[in-house]
């Protein structure tokens, strides 16, 4: 069949639908150009807000309503969503044809078999114990997203991902080490960590480190700055990246990985929901703004050029003004490099789903755009900062409004866009100096390699 996966959520779910797509295709199917092409159609979705949900619903509504003048077109949907419905979205999405929960994609090319055989209406949940998770890549480029801690323990009372991905569990490191080789020897110059709460990996009760990873000669004890410092071995591999952090992880030995091991890239995704003491306690983060800010802190002092970034909710239940008054502050205490910033929507069967939802929707919208407006202030200040000086861009191509001009990112995360050279390539490392900057981006000119003068740079552009 010819498939096209529609993927909603984080960068979870983008990685998920990745590796359905190499099983997919592994089982003989074949990519569509685009949705209205295909003739299986899987939509992965996201319950982390109302909003995404209603999106997914909507989405698989069309598809499945779009099936009369699409004889045999197969609808299917995965992910967030699909666990935390269960067997009720069939009566909410009629003409569905198969759900699988969030730990059992793996099963998605034996259900199609089975749906070609006839059957109708599969719903396979997946145990959350049961690790039925692919780890296929299909669209490799510089780039790549690897999984190494599924689920999550933690229990913030808005969060509906315990619930839907299930409890923490780290990845053998062998197997993580294994597939990032795989991925460098493809070609890949840059890996992803990804964990819901990754500085936690290997911390699991019942999987001791180093029973199931490469351990001997290791500077580190800690079990990510040493998976860390293992993945920093693998030849053509340049940088790896992981998101999210908790201040717990914040560890000196965390600091210490960011500072001797250069592929690690400097820049921290740290998410803080609310500058708040009181609504830090009723969200269950298990910090105080004050203890978040030590974090911070530690860090930079002893990682240079750090970059931090965040998530924030604004509109919690019982956000007063004065509450969210301290979230603006940590936010300029704390500087962030950006931030991302999401209006409370409840989550069915959370403890925050039982508080009263009392600030209105207006009041979030104020509050969001207020928020937004904070961070352009502090992205352009930090930013600026980088004018006169020469960072390394990871080059990725063309940019997408001037195509003359391509663009990369530096260590820290920042879109970085600049004038090519003849004969630069994609997944080239290059040094750009910055010469200008806004909120979100920085501008610059290639340093030439062999260290002469910018004017060099920009004659060999024109050649
Ligand atoms: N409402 C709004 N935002 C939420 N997030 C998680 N749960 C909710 C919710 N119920 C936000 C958090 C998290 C990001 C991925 O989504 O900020 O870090
Ligand atoms: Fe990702 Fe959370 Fe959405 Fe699931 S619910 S896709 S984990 S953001």
């Amino acid at each position: 069949m010819k498939f096209f996966i529609h993927t909603y959520g984080c960068q979870m779910n983008v990685r998920d639908s990745d590796a359905v797509a190499a099983d997919l295709a592994a089982a003989g199917h074949v990519p569509a150009e685009s949705e209205e092409a295909a003739d299986l159609v899987i939509v992965n979705s996201c319950s982390v807000r109302e909003k995404a949900e209603d999106k997914a619903i909507g989405k698989l509504g069309l598809l499945c309503a779009g099936k009369k003048e699409r004889p045999g077109l197969v609808v299917g949907v995965m992910g967030c969503m699909a666990q935390r419905l269960g067997e009720t979205i069939f009566a909410r999405v009629r003409g569905l044809d198969f759900s699988v929960g969030s730990r059992a994609a793996r099963r998605i090319p034996a259900i199609v078999r089975e749906i070609e055989a006839g059957s109708t209406r599969i719903w396979f949940p997946g145990e959350l114990s049961d690790f039925n998770v692919p780890h296929g890549h299909f669209n490799c480029g510089i780039g790549a997203y690897v999984t190494v801690l599924l689920g999550c323990n933690r229990h913030c009372t808005y969060c509906i991902v315990p619930d839907v991905r299930g409890p923490e569990y780290s990845r053998p490191a062998a197997d993580i080490v294994a597939e990032v080789r795989a991925l460098a020897e493809k070609g890949v110059k840059e890996v992803t960590l990804l964990g819901q709460s990754v500085l936690r990996y290997g911390l699991q009760k019942d999987r001791v480190w180093p029973d199931d990873g490469p351990s001997s000669g290791s500077a580190f004890t800690e079990p990510f700055p040493r998976l860390l410092e293992a993945l920093s071995r693998i030849d053509g591999l340049e940088r790896i990246r992981f998101t999210s952090g908790h201040p717990a992880g914040c560890t000196p030995e965390l600091a210490r990985a960011y500072r001797d091991l250069p592929k690690v890239c400097r820049h921290l995704h740290l998410p803080v929901q609310s500058g708040s003491d009181r609504i830090l306690k009723a969200m269950r983060r298990g910090y105080t703004a004050g203890e978040y800010l030590a974090a911070v802190d530690r860090l930079r002092a002893s990682v240079p050029d750090v970059a931090v970034t965040t998530d924030i909710i604004v509109g919690f239940p019982g956000e007063t003004l004065e509450d969210f008054e301290a979230t603006r502050a940590l936010m300029r205490a704390a500087r962030f490099d950006n931030s991302f910033v999401f209006k409370y929507s409840p989550r069915p069967g959370t403890p925050a789903a039982r508080m009263d939802d009392d600030v209105s929707p207006e009041e979030k919208d104020r509050r969001n755009k207020v928020l937004l407006a904070d961070q352009d202030e502090l992205g352009l200040a930090n930013n600026e900062a980088w004018v006169g000086r020469d960072v390394e861009v990871l080059a990725e191509g063309p940019s997408l409004r001037n195509a003359e001009r391509w663009s990369g990112r530096s260590g820290q995360n920042k879109i970085v866009i600049f004038a090519p050279r003849a004969g630069l390539s994609t997944g080239d490392l290059a040094t750009v100096r910055i010469v200008r900057a806004n909120p979100q981006t920085l501008f610059g000119e290639l340093v030439p390699a062999d260290g002469g003068s910018l004017e060099t740079a920009s004659q060999s552009r024109g050649a």
